[in-house]
């Protein structure tokens, strides 16, 4: 397909409301929904009759061929012949992927595969990371995000995605919480399901859409002491209100899929956890799609030390509920023998087997195994085409994704003129730029900050480069990040040679932009890091730059909140990049000069040191508050350090300022059923146009548990010309006062509610009413 088409059909696929519902029959189904499925149960009632015990357990495998592996290496293609693969994920290209359906096409029954990848934030173009993408507050880039990565990952003859993430993490040494988006509950479902909706459209089997499978289920972002793969151990009430709803959403979205976390949950591996992947996810929800074992989970569960073997774990796995075992051997070796003893029953492989087939069905693949590769000719004569990009929509999404976080004496933008010392090791990194799971992506096609910035000032700036330092100097921690992945690369010049280059470049330079940061492989799974300060090298060459006395900005790139004390106090400007993607630098650039104001807002608070975490803006009062204004030695608080975050949720600056009015609500009690409209002005009083996020929070003071000092329930992001002012107006019901109490029951209690309105979560104006 060539870009005007794919534009085309972007713009087709957006003007859609999505609206694939998930596979339940619930009584609010239109007879031809109706009719629909009871077709497809109809279809799978009569393969199921004809399969094999060995042809259902091969249905359950899921093998990754990664690109470049060989397709004919030992038994992979006799396995997909004789049936015995359900589905392959990693093999990324139309023509790569149709062999391998050719090859299940041989099979006995002649049961497609389907075909599945990593597509987190992108697939060829890539888009911001996680983070980076809930910094827009804008749900409708998002949401073309997810249309985007839909429409190149089927034409790349992809059929599902392992995304949305939405893994809430208030731990910011865990390496994932740059694949979420963020700490807080309401933002992260409120993108999940737009994601989900994004990729599946209408029909998750149309040309351009793909299914989306929800992870990790459940709470893997909670893991101890933010070591990834970790323990989870949590209240039910937490779970409930905090955690759960976000992979809830995406269901409600109609995510066919689930992934299971390889975390245990309160003692039970979640592989194995029949009450998570049965009670909670089928029984109480009325999930009907698949559920997925994460890489290698279903074995580990030895190591868990819940099974006593690889037969004991499947066993485990199938009776609790997980459909499908990726990346390993253990239910095509063991659920055999565990029916013919009796340990499992035929239900669980039958109920497992089906799962598998409805989502084929529902993809179109029984009808037409071709469908997302397409005929030969059609396939793409390079993969990697630039035409096949959509840059347009990187470049806006990632502008939207930057957070402005100090911006002393006005120092940004820049003029596009005089000299400027592009400095630090990330300066000129393409590779970092894309970040973790970047799907397709490819390096060279990926703009740098340092390219960006060249984009931009053409001829009428000097743009000075130097390096200035390694991202980390420890040969230890280099090795272990390059292990997989040639992550860092490493400029073996002393530390003091690096620094006294870029000392000499800021010397001749009117202003300083320090690229500095995080490899992309520093925040990324198996990424869990005991601080999270910027490395020692590059807080090196940031002091020797500051001593110049030459304007010092510091430009980010990092996939975790950072400690940045230091920075904080002696930078003159700090702009939060994260991992941006494809057209990153190009983005980059547009904020630093001027040509988009920075309008991102922060999705997790940033502490000042890694001894603050856990640290989140939703936390409950205690007894005994620590009061910044009255700091009281018994309260709940740290005597050694600054209390209270270095940068709150939600906050973010922009070249342009504005005001918030009071809170007016159109009542002062809401009836049960009813709404109450919050409102507030807006008002651009800078002389930039500008957007910003007016964010709404609620504080239930006085219920029967302790509830949060305040919960995002609503946020509008705003664009206002220099002057104008915007009446805002969020309309409350009782779903937003509404919380888990002590016996799990959910539910609004009366009395009075506290309405906070700011542009971030701490600067806020509060109104109140009562709920009747
Ligand atoms: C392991 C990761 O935990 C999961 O997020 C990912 O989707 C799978 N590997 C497949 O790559």
């Amino acid at each position: 397909m060539n870009k005007l088409r794919l534009t085309l059909s972007l713009l087709i696929a957006l003007a859609a409301v999505p609206a694939f519902a998930q596979t339940s029959h619930t009584p609010g189904n239109p007879p031809s929904m109706m009719r629909e499925h009871a077709a497809r149960e109809a279809y799978i009632d009569d393969l199921m009759r004809r399969m094999t015990v060995d042809e259902k357990i091969g249905q359950l495998r899921l093998v990754s061929l990664p690109a470049g592996a060989n397709p004919d290496r030992a038994g992979f293609m006799a396995d997909i012949r004789e049936g015995k693969v359900g589905a392959v994920f990693n093999t990324v290209t139309p023509k790569d992927i149709r062999v391998l359906q050719q090859a299940a096409l041989q099979s006995r029954l002649k049961i497609p595969l389907f075909f599945a990848y990593d597509v987190i934030h992108g697939q060829r173009t890539i888009f911001p990371i996680g983070l980076g993408l809930a910094s827009t507050w804008n749900l409708d880039a998002i949401r073309q995000t997810g249309r985007v990565s839909a429409l190149e990952a089927s034409a790349d003859g992809l059929d599902l995605t392992w995304s949305p993430m939405v893994d809430i993490s208030r731990d910011p040494r865990w390496g994932r919480n740059s694949e979420g988006f963020g700490e807080d509950t309401y933002l992260t479902s409120q993108i999940g399901a737009e994601l989900v909706k994004a990729y599946q459209g209408d029909d998750p089997a149309a040309p351009g859409s793909i299914m989306a499978v929800v992870k990790h289920f459940a709470a893997y972002g909670a893991v101890e002491g933010g070591r990834d793969y970790n323990t989870v151990d949590m209240s039910p009430l937490r779970l409930f209100q905090d955690y759960l709803p976000p992979y809830k959403a995406a269901l409600d979205a109609g995510a066919a899929g689930v992934m299971i976390a390889l975390n245990s949950l309160n003692g039970v591996p979640a592989t194995g956890d029949k009450w998570l992947l049965q009670d909670v996810l089928r029984k109480q929800w009325g999930f009907k799609g698949i559920t997925i074992s994460d890489h290698g989970a279903i074995l580990e569960m030895i190591k868990h030390g819940v099974a006593a073997d690889g037969r004991d774990a499947a066993r485990l796995a199938i009776t609790a509920g997980a459909d499908m075992s990726m990346s390993d051997t253990i239910y095509g070796e063991n659920l055999k023998p565990l029916l013919d003893s009796g340990r499992i029953g035929m239900a669980d492989l039958d109920r497992a087997t089906r799962d598998v087939l409805r989502v084929k069905y529902d993809l179109g693949l029984f009808r037409d195994p071709y469908r997302h590769i397409g005929p030969p000719q059609n396939d793409p004569p390079d993969v990697n085409a630039e035409s096949r990009l959509h840059r347009g929509a990187a470049r806006e999404v990632a502008r939207e994704s930057l957070v402005l976080l100090k911006n002393q004496g006005g120092v940004l933008p820049l003029r596009k003129q005089g000299t400027i010392a592009v400095v630090g090791p990330l300066a000129k990194s393409q590779r970092d730029m894309m970040g973790n799971w970047s799907a397709a992506g490819r390096t060279e096609q990926t703009v740098s900050v340092y390219q960006g910035l060249a984009n931009a000032v053409g001829e009428r700036a000097r743009l000075l480069y130097a390096k200035g330092a390694n991202v980390i100097d420890d040969p230890e921690i280099v090795k272990y990040l390059n292990l997989y992945e040639q992550d860092v690369d490493v400029d073996p010049r002393p530390p003091a040679q690096l620094i006294d280059e870029a000392v000499a470049a800021a010397r001749q330079a009117d202003v300083v932009l320090a690229v500095v940061g995080e490899s992309q492989g520093m925040a990324h799974e198996a990424s869990s890091r005991s601080d999270i300060v910027i490395p020692d090298s590059q807080v090196r060459l940031l002091k020797a730059l500051k001593a110049t006395g030459k304007p010092l900005v510091i430009v980010l790139m990092n996939g975790r909140p950072l400690a940045l004390t230091w920075e904080n106090d002696n930078a003159d400007a700090i702009l939060e990049t994260w991992f941006a993607g494809t057209e990153g630098g190009n983005a980059i650039a547009d904020v630093l000069f001027g040509d988009y104001n920075p309008s991102g807002k922060l999705p997790m608070t940033f502490p000042r040191s890694v001894g603050q975490i856990p640290i989140y803006y939703n936390h409950l009062n205690t007894g005994r508050p620590f009061d910044p204004l009255h700091p009281d030695k018994y309260t709940s608080r740290y005597f050694d350090a600054t209390n209270g975050p270095l940068y709150p949720f939600g906050y973010g600056l922009s070249y342009t300022t504005f005001r918030l009015s009071d809170v007016a609500l159109s009542d002062p009690s809401m009836p049960r059923g009813g709404t109450v409209q919050a409102s507030v002005t807006i008002t651009n009083t800078g002389n930039r146009d500008g957007a910003t996020v007016v964010q709404l929070y609620i504080q239930d003071p006085v219920a029967s548990i302790s509830r949060p000092v305040k919960e995002l329930k609503h946020f509008q992001k705003v664009m206002l010309k220099a002057g104008e002012s915007r009446k805002v107006t969020f309309v409350l019901d009782e779903d937003d006062l509404a919380f888990y109490n002590a016996q799990l029951h959910y539910g609004a209690e009366p009395g009075l509610f506290n309405v906070y309105v700011g542009l971030d979560s701490q600067d806020v104006k509060q109104a109140s009413f009562t709920l009747k």
